[in-house]
């Protein structure tokens, strides 16, 4: 094993950088295009209301740990629990394999807005459902298009990702998310003034707990997980390259609260416009690239166009910022573990990452039909990383900490040496040994059917 010394490794230069590039990772599709289709398919308020208990119970908790195992160990996840206690090297293991998994769809997913952002500056946008669903189901179902965007989606990550930290991830991440923000607040008020809004708002927050079902559990779950990047020492591998002067408790609140208002406006923007449509909620992946080319369409083909072309481009920069912090967990274990030079690492693993990306996308069309599980392959890999990969990281994660760690070495870690208060600290402690790991595990029982 190659252990880079401290001094040498990439540091984020500045504190707001790292609390963007961390929410940067955070922010994603799984805010702007996972959450609002399962909270459509899963029910609504009774998800939403589940998804929240899930960010405030185990994000901030999870998210702490994550920070000061990488920090305190300043290396990338595999690396971090072979230093720190050789027995728990598989969950960095597991974490770089989940990495993978993700990436093997992520992409697709990426390359699809990156055709929205011309398509909806080209081509037809309507309030019917049929077009714009059309529409969508064509570009998917195609064999070369999708690949193709998916391709340059990729191209992207591996011009950010070969630069390292600091100069590319850090930097994109400073111009996304204010933009983000600003659009996504245009496009609430857009679609909370469309009629029949308010039908669309009661379904998103007003429970209804006969859907809570385990199904609908675990997908919650697996939701706060992917949107928050935990589960699989992504958040390590970012704290290993922040300085030891950072307050990492402050980091650990700010970051999951601006992911989860990034999510909540997403669905605020796309449920009720959704409803007043007529659209299908159940409609799965497709629903926010049917449902917002359809609000644009109400503003007028000028400023439709326009504000189409921004908010697409957002969030395939969104999807990079976090994409980018999915294959630096693969290229920092190859960089940290195996010793290989980043360009090399990227390089390889991007190949073979492409390879699988064109899997998933054939799945959504000439390989529709192959199915295990009931389900295709970009659902397969989606469901097996986030809901069972990630949460299992997240239960041995806070074990860990909560059991397996020196608590002095912890507090000292969390506290700058003593320099900085954590008063819930014993409550902390808690929620990792026992909250944490029994909710997740009760979830995932009650998931695969087992409770
Ligand atoms: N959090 C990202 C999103 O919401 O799109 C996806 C993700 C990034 C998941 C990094 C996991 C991860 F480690």
């Amino acid at each position: 094993m190659q252990e880079p010394k401290v001094s040498q490794r990439d540091q984020f230069v500045s504190k707001i950088g790292f609390i963007l590039a961390a929410a940067g990772s955070a922010v994603g599709l799984g805010n702007i295009w996972r959450f609002p289709y399962l909270a459509g398919k899963n029910g609504g308020g009774a998800f939403v209301l589940f998804y929240l208990s899930c960010v405030i119970v185990l994000g901030f908790g999870l998210m702490l740990a994550e920070f000061i195992i990488g920090r305190h160990t300043q290396l990338s996840s595999v690396d971090a629990f072979k230093k720190l206690d050789k027995r728990f090297t598989f969950v960095g293991g597991m974490g770089v394999l989940a990495a993978f998994i993700i990436m093997g769809y992520y992409p697709v997913v990426g390359g699809w807005s990156v055709a929205y952002i011309f398509k909806t500056l080209f081509g037809e946008l309507s309030t019917d459902a049929a077009v714009m669903g059309g529409a969508f189901e064509s570009l998917i179902e195609g064999m070369f298009s999708p690949i193709f965007w998916t391709a340059i989606y990729m191209i992207a990550n591996i011009v950010i990702v070969v630069k390292g930290i600091s100069t590319g991830i850090e930097r994109a991440s400073k111009v996304m998310l204010p933009t983000l923000f600003g659009l996504l607040i245009i496009l609430v008020i857009r679609s909370l003034t469309l009629p029949n809004a308010a039908e669309g708002l009661r379904y998103l927050f007003v429970p209804d707990f006969s859907k809570l079902t385990g199904d609908v559990m675990m997908a919650a779950l697996g939701q706060a997980f992917f949107s928050l990047s935990l589960g699989m020492g992504c958040m390590i591998t970012y704290a290993s390259y922040l300085s030891k002067k950072e307050n990492l408790v402050e980091n650990a609140t700010i970051v999951p609260i601006l992911d989860t208002l990034v999510a909540l406006l997403a669905g605020v923007v796309i449920i009720p416009a959704t409803v007043s449509f007529g659209f299908d909620l159940d409609s799965g992946p497709g629903l926010v690239f049917v449902t917002v080319p359809a609000i644009f369409a109400t503003m007028g083909p000028i400023i439709g166009r326009i504000f189409g072309f921004i908010f697409f481009f957002m969030i395939a920069i969104a999807a990079l910022t976090s994409s980018l912090s999915l294959l630096e967990v693969v290229v920092s274990y190859l960089i940290d573990n195996r010793g290989w030079d980043r360009k090399k690492a990227v390089t390889i693993t991007s190949i073979i990452l492409f390879i699988i990306c064109i899997a998933s996308s054939l799945s959504m069309g000439i390989w529709k039909d192959k199915k295990l599980m009931d389900m295709n392959i970009f659902d397969l890999l989606d469901w097996f990383a986030n809901n069972v990969l990630l949460p299992l990281g997240g239960i041995f994660i806070t074990l860990f900490v909560g059991w397996f760690w020196d608590k002095d070495k912890v507090k000292a870690e969390v506290t700058n040496d003593g320099s900085i208060k954590f008063t819930l600290f014993n409550v902390w402690i808690f929620l990792c040994r026992f909250i944490i790991p029994i909710i997740i595990l009760l979830v995932l029982l009650r998931g695969i059917g087992l409770i």
